[in-house]
């Protein structure tokens, strides 16, 4: 469809050009005979030619629709996705919760059913799919397909409020076997021993009143769950790329890096800082 329209879009430009050239070139002022043929060149060219092509377009378009539909028919599995100023909740299968980065099989189609916990938003990854709007109360789905593996970028499409830019994700495309590897290590609860020194004190301190990790008590869902987030690729929804460094100044103040947002600083002291810092690394 992108082909069809840039290709109409550049034989009109070619052709008005054109027709602009000679009409500035021409030498012979216009008499009454020529009159005549101009007002058939405006009905012609203004009105029965746009006409034949837009409605061709339609019928394309049309279709193009239908097979979408068709495609979430065909889905094999479907992800739930959730919007919240301003970070991302992925949930497989209704069960495995994940946040910020998608994971997807190539090759076949993926159903995504997405809607939003506060305002409205838009899901947004330009190369697989086109702008789809999150709506409060209401579930869009789409289907969209990755035929290469790779790491696809994502943003909100909708200004959600003062950080919309940083409320970004990635889609991470995988061979199928990959992809199950990956998912069964999503489901799996992580294996930190109880007395783990940052795991204590990540549930001591403020942390756990937002965040959840699966096997802990920390069952919040304020803020993205942290269950894998030592596999992620990015702090704060695309805000900062995930090191240790910087997971421990957003843990200081995540308000230096993505000012507005719904997380405060946190009152731990440089010894828990380091431990919670490893633990949640260690998180993969
Ligand atoms: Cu969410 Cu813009």
């Amino acid at each position: 469809m992108w082909w069809i329209l840039f290709g109409l879009a550049v034989a009109v430009i070619v052709v008005v050009t054109g027709l602009m050239l000679y009409g500035i070139r021409r030498k012979v002022p216009p008499t009454d005979e020529d009159d005549a043929p101009g007002i058939r060149l405006i009905v012609v060219g203004g009105f029965v030619v746009p006409a034949i092509v837009l409605t061709i377009l339609f019928g394309l378009m049309v279709r193009d629709l239908g097979a979408e539909a068709r495609d979430l028919d065909s889905a094999q599995m479907s992800i739930d996705v959730i919007a919240h100023q301003w970070w991302w909740e992925v949930r497989y299968e209704g069960e495995i919760v994940s946040a910020n980065e998608i994971h997807i099989p190539t090759g076949e189609q993926v159903k995504m059913n997405l809607t939003t916990k506060d305002v409205i938003h838009s899901y947004w990854v330009p190369q697989l799919q086109a702008k789809v709007d999150m709506i409060p109360g209401i579930v869009n789905e789409i289907s969209l397909q990755a035929d290469d593996p790779g790491v696809y970028r994502g943003i909100c499409g909708e200004f959600c409020g003062v950080q919309h830019a940083k409320m970004q994700f990635l889609v991470v495309a995988q061979d199928p076997a990959e992809f199950d590897a990956w998912l069964q290590n999503e489901a799996a609860v992580p294996a930190t021993p109880e007395d783990d020194p940052g795991r204590r004190a990540f549930l001591e301190s403020t942390c756990a009143g937002c965040h959840a990790v699966a096997g802990t008590e920390a069952t919040a869902r304020l803020g993205p769950d942290l269950t894998h987030f030592g596999g992620r690729r990015t702090i704060g929804a695309g805000a900062l790329p995930n090191t240790e460094e910087n997971l421990a100044a957003w843990i200081l103040d995540a308000q230096q890096a993505k000012p507005g947002n719904e997380m405060p600083p946190s009152p731990v002291t440089e010894g828990e800082l380091g431990s919670i810092v490893d633990y949640l690394m260690g998180l993969d």
